[in-house]
């Protein structure tokens, strides 16, 4: 027998909701849901589950130490790196936007705009789309934090309710991207393990269509 598959998750949000899909599939999920501090779970005999933060996920998925990964769009599309994004599971649904103080106009007038984000990467791909030379400051929490400080005329977040733009008088100027959970696959695992891989693709995307009804 070949060594189980082993897929890293994103800890937190997108682990529980995959935990569902996995039950939905008819996965023993137990050592998951058991857990303790153990990282590294079996899951029926085919399929190894690792915890990890979102980064990481993808870096064990890019040095194939994971052949699968489940992730949030943000993280890959901020990270880059080499690796297949094959399934859009659906959950963990948000989006990047643009986001300003109340009322004031964000492109009005000429003089150059200084951005905040936890993402400088996908914010500075953004603006370079529209032709636009921003100053990008990284921040690593509570972004919203930098225009009311006035560090920064607006920011480049994830927004799921609004509910954090809104207490915080900010509101989007315009959405940059749409973020939900994928999976991601080790590039020589695919070629290695092409048919599992696949079968194993094939049974989350099943799951997921029973899911959304
Ligand atoms: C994200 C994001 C916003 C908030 C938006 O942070 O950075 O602060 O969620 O959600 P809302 O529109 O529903 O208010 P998260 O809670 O993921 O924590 P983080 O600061 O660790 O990224």
């Amino acid at each position: 027998m070949t060594k189980p598959i082993r897929m890293a998750l994103t800890k937190g949000r997108i682990e529980k909701s995959t935990v569902e899909l996995l039950d939905r599939m008819g996965l023993d999920t137990s050592a998951v849901k058991e857990k303790g501090r153990r990282l590294i779970l079996p899951v029926g005999d085919r399929l190894e589950v690792v915890l990890a933060k979102a980064a990481d996920v993808i870096t064990y998925v890019e040095h194939g130490v994971c052949d699968m990964g489940v992730v949030g769009k943000d993280t890959i599309a901020e990270s880059g790196g080499s690796y297949y994004e094959m399934l859009d599971l659906g959950f963990g649904k948000c989006r990047f936007a643009l986001a300003a103080p109340k009322g004031t106009d964000f492109f009005a007038g000429y003089q150059s705009r200084t951005v905040a984000t936890k993402y400088p990467n996908v914010a500075r791909a953004y603006f370079e789309r529209k032709g636009m030379n921003v100053r990008i400051i990284k921040i690593e929490g509570s972004v919203e934090l930098a225009p009311l400080l006035s560090l920064a005329d607006g920011i480049v977040d994830i927004v799921e309710t609004g509910t954090t733009l809104r207490e915080n008088g900010l509101e989007v100027v315009e959405d940059v991207m749409p973020v939900s959970s994928r999976v991601i696959v080790n590039m020589a695992s695919l070629k290695l393990r092409k048919q599992e891989i696949e079968q194993w693709i094939a049974r989350m995307e099943a799951a997921r269509e029973e899911q959304n009804g």
